[in-house]
């Protein structure tokens, strides 16, 4: 069996990798060993059998012992360790959740429903680096990998609604807490049937508003409010987030040449984990809607196709009624007034599975398989 590597297992992203590796066994069929940056000599996590102490993720001589590691360990990590190992003459799969490696020439962004043919070719090229994507774009790929097999896509805009997760979990921690601060500034008033709402309103704003207002993690009020810009200023009006959804859908899609032009604007609302995004598709031609649904429920068996009717919409593609599986659903498609050829489209999706975790796990069982 394969000596794999797992360096990072104890955060937020590498503790979803454990346990979906967990419940899909994945463990039976590897060699693991748990490599740490703090605590070589202690105990790795409990994954149902023994495995050896802990290891030095700094020390490469061990490291060059695995055949495969996976690293959720950040950007940071990668940068130090991974040229050094390669510049040793190391050959194995470096397996990578952060996004430092993505756009390398000699990498690929996995999302093997949706780019197996890509990640096959690179493999029997002698690829060796396999990196997860943005969590915004695989997810929206997951949700329309129909319409992109089908090369029906001559443009298209996401407007996002990107939870809390993404920007890591003490985010997460921060925007409870917040929720916790507004409500009690109006406790006792929400308590009081009588209580004017204009006035609880106004506590609220003031609240918002306050010095006291925990943002440490944010910068400014997410519950309450959102936050239209994610990661960097790119300095041309376009944030970092923005970009990636171009730039990493071709190279997912292995399209770099002939690239699908994709744009639009990411936002932060106070959802935990799951992304949602509205999007507009220009379609290369009239395809009807029927055909569409169809060809969007059987791309893959995760992207479930939500009928465009109220009752349906509210109950089915949301946050809450995604967040901790892995279905991708998409929903309100309907074609718009300015065509019949524009589409319009939801999708909701899990941004520590499909968004993080689990196209890192199946381009494992890819390897050892
Ligand atoms: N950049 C994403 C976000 C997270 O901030 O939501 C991971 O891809």
């Amino acid at each position: 069996m394969l000596n794999v590597g797992f360096v990072g297992w104890r955060g937020m992203v590498g503790s979803v990798l454990m346990q979906r590796m967990i419940a899909e066994d994945d463990f039976n069929d590897i060699e693991p060993i748990f490599f740490t940056t703090s605590q070589a000599g202690g105990t790795g996590p409990a994954i149902g059998r023994d495995t050896p102490p802990l290891k030095d993720a700094r020390n490469l001589a061990e490291l060059m012992a695995m055949d495969i590691i996976v690293s959720c360990q950040g950007g940071d990590y990668t940068s130090d360790i991974f040229p050094k190992l390669r510049a040793e003459g190391w050959e194995g799969h470096w397996i990578d959740a952060a996004s430092t490696l993505r756009m390398e020439q000699d990498a690929v962004i996995v999302l093997d429903p949706v780019n197996l043919g890509v990640i096959r070719k690179a493999l029997s090229a002698g690829g060796r680096n396999w990196i997860g994507g943005n969590c915004t774009v695989s997810l929206m790929l997951m949700a329309l990998n129909g319409l992109f097999k089908a090369d029906l896509v001559e443009w298209a805009t996401s407007m996002t609604y990107q939870a809390a997760s993404g920007a890591g979990a003490q985010n997460m921690r921060e925007l409870i807490k917040q929720m916790g601060v507004v409500h009690a500034g109006v406790a006792t008033e929400l308590q009081d049937p009588a209580s004017a709402i204009l006035d609880i309103d106004r506590k609220v704003a003031d609240t918002l508003r306050s010095a006291e207002y925990p943002v440490d993690n944010f910068g400014v009020p997410l519950a309450g409010s959102l936050i239209p810009w994610i990661d960097k200023d790119l300095g041309n009006g376009q944030s970092k987030e923005e970009w990636k959804g171009r730039a990493e859908t071709n190279k997912i899609l292995g399209r770099e040449s002939n690239p699908v032009p994709i744009d639009g604007l990411c936002v932060r609302i106070g959802a935990m984990r799951c992304h949602s995004q509205a999007l507009t598709i220009k379609l290369k031609k009239n395809v009807p809607l029927d055909e569409i649904n169809s060809m969007l429920a059987e791309a893959n068996e995760w992207s479930i196709v939500v009928p465009n009717e109220r009752a349906a919409t509210i109950r089915d593609l949301s946050p809450a009624a995604v967040t901790g599986t892995l279905q991708t659903p998409v929903g309100r498609l309907r074609k718009m007034s300015m065509g019949d050829d524009y589409l319009s489209a939801f999708t909701v999706g899990d941004q520590l599975l499909w968004g993080a975790a689990e196209p890192l796990r199946r381009m494992l069982r890819i390897l050892i398989e």
